[in-house]
């Protein structure tokens, strides 16, 4: 059967058949913790412990006795909700937008982000996109038919944008950038001067932005612009938020689309016979975290702790380093001094007994890194223990 399919769909492996399953999708990852590996290689806040926030768990319940809880919600999502999301755009953001008419309820933010890139590919054209990046935006560019064009993004520029970079890299097939902000695997906060760079590339070549917004939460003092929020970008910009990393919500599987009415007609006409409806429950509890935020206070001094650990620990590996995350939970460590990444990643599970992501999936640039996840584990002193022992496994491989 897979010579039926299209190539770029075909040649992607979740590896149920393969020997190496891909942590994020099978169930290797859960084999490896029953053999006492640390996992830090999932973007999942406080994973695998207890986390649900007191309010989010009562809504939840009482949303499962509600009449409609198991009913379809309407494709485009629950209004309430969406009432109260167009509040947190216009506060946190900088976006003021119509609830009923910008905003798209959709299942978690991966089917969102496909969502988003759909439209606007046609066979050949070309995808601009910052890397190192979240590996589904190459793949999906690539499932459409699309080309992939990674725009390096550099340690020595602070991983922030050079207009050239971009410029080398127009094309008249030049169709779209799809940037994640803040950026995983890098952590970096997209700045203001980096964003005006971007602004103008896309005005000028008259291009599509989509923007992944789901690592905006916690950004530690650097400042969060919103590329939507840009003149002249409201109309050219598809932006994708998620309750999953800033609200650890991922679970519930709750996210949305915000864009102008006319791309927002096409995405609610389309919207059901791709992505369906989203949990009707859920979209209740995701509601009641949006209502009583106070929880995630906790979260960002978890998050800012360890990152400043990691950064002291990381940083006292001979020939390692990593610069000090600029959001989120996500840390970016430079092992190009020490060989293959892939190689590394192996070693560590075996030495450190901790699970670490290869920075080779991250697209160009993200060769000789390694990603790790800060904020799993609700116990700081489990996550720092981790990071010694992979300090002890580095410092050996060197010896
Ligand atoms: C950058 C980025 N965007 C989107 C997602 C998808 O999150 P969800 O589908 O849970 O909203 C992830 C998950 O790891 C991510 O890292």
């Amino acid at each position: 059967m897979r010579d039926k399919m299209i190539p770029a769909f075909a040649k992607a492996e979740g590896g149920l058949f393969s020997s190496v399953e891909k942590a994020d999708v099978g169930s290797s990852y859960q084999e490896m913790e029953k053999q006492g590996i640390t996992l830090m290689g999932w973007a999942d806040p406080f994973m695998p412990d207890f986390s649900m926030p007191e309010c989010v768990e009562k809504a939840l319940i009482d949303a499962v006795k509600r009449a409609e809880a198991p009913h379809y919600t309407a494709p485009i999502g629950n209004p309430m909700l969406k009432e109260l999301i167009a509040r947190k755009l216009e506060r946190q953001n900088g976006l003021k937008v119509d609830p009923q008419r910008n905003i798209l309820i959709t299942p978690g933010s991966d089917s969102g982000l496909y969502f988003s890139i759909l439209p606007f590919i046609y066979p050949g054209d070309e995808v601009l996109i910052p890397s190192p990046s979240y590996p589904n935006n190459y793949l999906n560019v690539e499932i459409m038919g699309g080309k992939v064009i990674p725009v390096l993004l550099k340690e020595e520029n602070g991983f922030q944008f050079v207009k050239k970079d971009f410029e080398d890299c127009i094309t008249k097939r030049t169709k779209a950038v799809v940037l994640t902000h803040p950026n995983n695997p890098t952590a970096t906060v997209f700045n203001r001067s980096s964003l005006e760079i971007l602004r103008e590339i896309v005005v000028e070549h008259d291009l599509v932005l989509i923007c992944d917004q789901a690592f905006e939460d916690f950004c530690y003092g650097n400042e969060m612009i919103t590329p939507a929020a840009m003149p002249d970008m409201f109309d050219r910009t598809v932006t994708v938020f998620s309750f999953s990393k800033g609200m650890g919500l991922s679970g519930l599987r709750v996210a949305y689309i915000v864009c102008s009415d006319i791309v927002m007609d096409t995405m609610f006409a389309n919207g059901v016979s791709v992505l369906g409806a989203t949990n009707t429950a859920c979209q209740y509890a995701v509601a009641a975290a949006l209502e009583n935020p106070s929880f995630m206070k906790e979260f960002e001094a978890a998050f800012d702790e360890r990152r400043h650990r990691a950064y002291e620990i990381i940083n006292s590996i001979p020939n390692v380093s990593m610069g000090l995350p600029e959001a989120g939970f996500l840390s970016w460590v430079n092992v190009s001094r020490l060989g293959s990444s892939s190689e590394l990643a192996a070693y560590l599970v075996k030495e450190a007994k901790v699970s670490v992501n290869d920075g080779i999936n991250y697209g160009p640039g993200g060769e000789g890194h390694l990603r790790i996840v800060l904020g799993v584990y609700k116990d700081t002193a489990r996550v720092v223990e981790a990071l010694e022992s992979i300090r002890r496994a580095l410092v050996k491989w060197q010896e």
